[in-house]
């Protein structure tokens, strides 16, 4: 059991698809983990994990080049409470004046020009919020249909999820890079400890998250021969099949976590998925087992 910060799990101001907000507990109380070498995720995504986990170093890559710039954006100061606020208020006042055109102005301005601030903009009103990338590497989510998205107390949370990161990245030493997983793979040292989140085989795929099965067959032999303890998190099943892409070998142990999706009012709508955390044998813990969690709403981004 990993976590240092009490029982309520933090949220990050940005979301990305198959963010790990519902499976953070599971995974925390699953590893076991010293906290004396850095915190590794090559596919750090939101960053959901590694702000509930609340390591004091950590080496935090993914190739997604904006998910990157916006930590560091928090790390250097750009990005801080006051002038997210700012930023907000403005740009949600435009967005409820004009309504849908200005949402498409600042993503076409984004798509020439990224900036953290737009790239917050654009996570947190458009549809469903995802972030997804065409071939080109273009934003192309379309509005979330919301022009009053950016009221006073959306502001207020937002600011205080940026508030919250800001505390943990100015109080612990967090590097974040924009790198492919196999060259973080290369840094890591026996006192380590390897969260690995990718993408999951055919769902998603986007610009960034294009991963197909001999990228998870290199993945897990990669993991089995770190020096460091690691964990990969992947599906175990759904109402249709079983993950034929499960990795299995004697190095390591599985824990399963039961999801369920209520796609409709009724119970038999009930979509159940079950999520798995592989584990180096020796790292894990004896809890974490059996959960169950139940969302409302589609199928999880
Ligand atoms: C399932 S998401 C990670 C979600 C994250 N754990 C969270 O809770 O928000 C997978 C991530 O892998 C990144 N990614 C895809 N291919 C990659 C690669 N070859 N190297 C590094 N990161 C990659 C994507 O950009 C995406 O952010």
């Amino acid at each position: 059991m990993i976590n240092k910060m009490g029982s309520h799990i933090r949220v990050p101001p940005v979301k990305c698809q198959g963010i790990k907000t519902k499976l953070a507990r599971f995974i925390m109380d699953s590893i076991n983990w010293s906290d004396n070498g850095r915190w590794i995720e090559p596919f750090v995504g939101s960053g959901v994990v590694v702000l509930n986990v609340a390591p004091r170093r950590a080496l935090l890559t993914d190739v997604n080049i904006h998910v990157i710039r916006f930590y560091n954006d928090i790390a250097n100061g750009q990005l801080s409470p006051s002038s997210v606020r700012n930023y907000l208020e403005k740009h949600g006042s435009i967005l409820s004046q004009i309504g849908e055109p200005y949402y498409y102005e600042v993503r076409e301005r984004f798509n020439l020009k990224p900036t953290s601030f737009d790239f917050l903009f654009l996570n947190r009103c458009c549809f469903n919020g995802v972030i997804r990338f065409n071939s080109k590497g273009h934003f192309n989510v379309p509005f979330g249909k919301k022009p009053d998205r950016f009221r006073p107390g959306y502001i207020t949370k937002i600011v205080n999820q940026v508030a919250y990161l800001a505390y943990l990245v100015n109080e612990n030493d967090w590097i974040f890079k924009e790198a492919d997983w196999r060259e973080t793979l290369k840094q890591v040292h026996e006192e380590d400890f390897v969260y690995a989140d990718p993408p999951y085989i055919g769902r998603h795929t986007d610009y960034y998250n294009k991963w197909v099965e001999m990228d998870a067959v290199e993945l897990f032999e990669s993991l089995k021969f770190l020096p460091c303890g690691f964990a990969l998190s992947t599906w175990s099943r759904n109402r249709y099949r079983n993950n034929p892409y499960l990795p299995s070998d004697a190095s390591v142990i599985v824990k399963t976590f039961n999801h369920f999706y209520h796609v409709g009012p009724t119970e038999s709508l009930r979509n159940p998925m079950i999520e798995a955390l592989i584990i180096k044998r020796g790292s894990e813990t004896t809890e974490g087992k059996d959960n169950s969690y139940v969302t409302q709403g589609e199928l999880p981004i």
